[in-house]
């Protein structure tokens, strides 16, 4: 087991934050911490934020953050990704502070996504209020999983799994390139990827898990009335029996909502290879699946 815990935060540079606002907190139940015209910081539980977005004039992850628990294996991590050729910035008091962590190391992935690697996280002392009573699916789970459509996977499991050591949960074969879904903790997979020609290098979806199949049934149905874009409709994933639909944020991007998503114990996970990646629904149209 490697030291990263958990898919920890995104942050992102959008071109709609009041959409956003509507998208995240009004139809899906994160808290607003912030809201101005130039940012909009989302909590989805103790956590003093989780998602943080800047106004810009083009879209783009800025950081997909990735926790870990100790100085030393910040370091240690650095070094690694160092070794490998890859150039980090660790960040100054400042910028740490600014990101509400108590240090960070940032480089970029091999398709120019922010990545971070961070620890000690700010903590709110007040409690986690959903304006639509949702109850997020967190604690050493992290915030939930990334989905990348890659232009070659063969450099992302090399700094997925090689170096920042994430287990192999399982393959997918759907399309030219299997989709490879990777696990640090408890939720079945923290990120997936997979190279799909047809679509290109492009942040695939960020999931977000609920408590209640009856919060995801609520925010569909006012989809289904027109609140956002559907993706892809209600159905159930086969290797993490996840129930959710996909919905396009502001951003272009999609979110899933699910819920019900299996958790392993990943000492005694065995990897697997699934030939589909649903067992109903899901129904979309040349999108990318996952
Ligand atoms: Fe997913």
């Amino acid at each position: 087991m490697g030291v990263v815990r958990a898919f920890g935060y995104l942050v992102a540079t959008v071109k709609d934050i009041d959409g956003w606002k509507r998208f995240a907190s009004d139809l899906h139940g994160m808290q607003v911490v912030e809201h101005t015209p130039e940012r909009l910081l989302l909590r989805v539980d103790e956590r003093a934020w989780r998602i943080d977005l800047r106004l810009g004039d083009a879209e783009s992850i800025d950081a997909v953050g990735w926790e870990v628990t100790t100085p030393e294996d910040l370091e240690m991590l650095d070094k690694r990704l160092c070794d490998r050729g890859y150039i980090t910035h660790r960040a100054t008091s400042e910028e740490a502070k600014e990101r509400g962590v108590t240090d960070y190391v940032s480089f970029t992935d091999p398709d120019g996504h922010g990545v971070e690697l961070y620890y000690g996280q700010k903590l709110d002392a007040t409690p986690f209020v959903s304006p639509t009573g949702a109850r997020f699916v967190t604690k050493d789970m992290g915030l939930g999983h990334v989905m990348l459509s890659v232009s070659q996977s063969a450099p992302y499991r090399e700094l997925y799994m090689d170096i920042l050591d994430l287990g192999l949960s399982d393959y997918i074969d759907v399309g030219p390139d299997p989709g490879t879904f990777l696990h640090c903790n408890p939720r079945h997979h923290s990120i997936a990827f997979a190279s799909r020609p047809n679509i290109g290098a492009r942040f695939g979806h960020l999931m977000v898990q609920v408590e209640d199949i009856d919060t995801v049934g609520r925010a569909y149905d006012q989809i289904l009335e027109g609140a956002a874009p559907l993706g892809a409709t209600l159905g159930k994933h086969t290797n993490d029996e996840m129930i959710s639909y996909y919905v396009k944020t502001p951003s272009g991007w999609e979110m899933e909502f699910g819920y019900g998503g299996k958790t392993i114990d990943q000492e005694t996970w065995v990897p697997g290879r699934w030939e589909a990646a649903h067992y109903w629904g899901h129904k979309r149209g040349s999108l990318l699946s996952s």
